[in-house]
């Protein structure tokens, strides 16, 4: 595993001028990197966060014209409410990517997976497991704190889920007083970093000084997406919008 990145060497993110040519340039990257997949493998596998920045992406990706049918979307992170709740990342999924032809794709939800948090996570964890093949697309969002998935700084279970040997694939994140209010399911940095490419989407001028402060000198501990955007390892794209 290569030395992280320091602050001389930077992954510069992909400005996009306009909120439309943030959505059309991430959403034909990402389709791109789907459609070579099917191409080269019969199937693509793609892993979505959640949050509100994704969402306008993901819906013009479910208009995109491949063969969604060779589809498999999961989740990268989940909220432990309904699917019906406006917090879900599934049901963020379902109205958004889900919303037009790729509603033909295969999609895993984190909430059917199990009865409670503790069930939903290990089934999770199997099914990566059992099935080990790389994520063709892995989209990451990022807070201005520095989280990504659900991974948050000053969390006890930030340590297990950045570590890059841990045998968990996913985990459950409970509520605290750093963590958001809601027990969440995340893929731990092993799953999400078993990927052909990541492509994080940051909007706005705070975001932007969170990543550049990511880039600069500092732990992960404090700003967990240095886990991410300070690898030159690692296929990382960045689409920034203000
Ligand atoms: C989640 C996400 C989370 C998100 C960031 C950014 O479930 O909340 O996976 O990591 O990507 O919090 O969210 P926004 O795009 O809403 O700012």
């Amino acid at each position: 595993m290569s030395s992280p990145r320091g602050a001389g060497v930077r992954c510069e993110p992909v400005i996009c001028e306009s909120a439309e040519e943030f959505v059309e340039r991430a959403a034909s990257r990402i389709a791109e990197a789907l459609e070579q997949a099917i191409d080269e493998r019969g199937q693509a596998r793609i892993a979505l966060s959640g949050g509100s920045t994704p969402e306008p992406v993901y819906r013009r990706l479910g208009q995109s014209d491949l063969v969604w049918s060779k589809v498999t979307a999961s989740l990268v992170d989940e909220r432990w409410v309904d699917e019906t709740d406006p917090d879900s990342n599934a049901g963020l999924i379902e109205r958004s990517l889900r919303s037009g032809p790729a509603r033909a794709c295969r999609f895993f939800s984190f909430r059917g997976a199990g009865d409670t948090p503790e069930a939903a996570a290990a089934a999770v964890d199997a099914r990566l497991t059992a099935d080990a093949a790389a994520w063709d697309v892995v989209v990451l969002g990022m807070g201005e704190d520095g989280h990504f998935a659900s991974l948050f700084p000053g969390t006890p279970e930030l340590e297990a889920g950045l570590d890059p040997s841990a045998d968990r694939l996913c985990m459950v994140v409970r509520p605290g007083p750093i963590a958001p209010p809601q027990t969440r399911l995340t893929l731990t940095l092993p799953a999400i970093l078993n990927a052909r490419r990541l492509v994080l989407l940051v909007r706005g001028s705070e975001k932007w000084r969170t990543l550049q402060a990511a880039m600069a000198d500092g732990s992960v501990d404090a700003a967990p997406i240095r886990a991410i955007v300070r690898r030159p390892d690692l296929p990382l794209e960045t689409y920034w919008t203000p």
